[in-house]
């Protein structure tokens, strides 16, 4: 009967904690996104940038025609864009697709680079800071133990100053991924790793 039990116990043992211990451990990349760090620290850890351009475009002076007119188009279809005076568009497709409406497709992509280059306008440019997050930490470059520690110390109080508040607001994903020490240091790893 002891037998029997020790070896039943010993099953039960192998049949739970087995494949507990040996479940998959989680992906450090895929916990930094369902984590939410990245809506802080950027993708990768590279810090909150734009990571597209961002153009608008529009007429909004006449002196733009002339412009274009100065940069070899000629009069008779820069006219014909007239209708385009003060609008604006977000998206260069829109833009351009409005742009072949008035002129043809043909001129359009025939004087797209001058058009672009007069009415384009690039608000940001990528690799910029996004406001707001200029004094959030990016990760790339820095040490494993560093990237733990810091992570240890701001989520258990040790580290405090005007932005740890900001990172703690992380704890309850924490708290319900069941996040271990051993994931902390697999995403220091990994953060550690990424190329600059
Ligand atoms: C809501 C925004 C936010 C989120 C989400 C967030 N953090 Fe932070 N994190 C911060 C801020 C702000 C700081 C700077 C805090 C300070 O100076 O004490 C920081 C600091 C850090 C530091 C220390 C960096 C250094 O150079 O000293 C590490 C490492 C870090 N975070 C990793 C993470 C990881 C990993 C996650 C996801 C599990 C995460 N953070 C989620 C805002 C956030």
């Amino acid at each position: 009967m002891k037998m029997l039990i020790l070896f039943v116990t010993t099953l039960l043992m192998f049949c739970v904690f087995v494949p507990l211990s040996m479940a998959a451990p989680k992906n450090p990349a895929e916990l930094y996104t369902k984590l939410t760090c990245h809506t802080c620290h950027g993708p990768e850890g590279r810090g909150m940038i734009y990571t597209e351009n961002k153009e608008k475009y529009y007429f909004r002076k006449k002196a733009m025609y002339r412009q274009m007119i100065k940069k070899g188009m000629p009069v008779k279809i820069v006219k014909k864009l007239k209708p385009l005076y003060k609008k604006k568009f977000d998206i260069k497709e829109k833009f351009l697709t409005e742009v072949a409406a008035l002129i043809g497709k043909e001129d359009s992509e025939k004087y797209e680079d001058i058009i672009i280059g007069v009415a384009g306008r690039i608000y940001y440019h990528k690799g910029d800071l996004i406001p707001g997050f200029e004094t959030y930490p990016r990760h790339v470059g820095n040490q494993k133990l560093y990237l733990y520690r810091q992570m240890k110390d701001i989520l258990e109080g040790r580290r405090t100053n005007g932005n740890s508040e900001a990172m703690r607001g992380i704890m309850p994903f924490i708290e319900s991924n069941k996040i271990t020490d051993e994931d902390f240091m697999n995403i220091a790893d990994y953060l550690s790793k990424v190329k600059k």
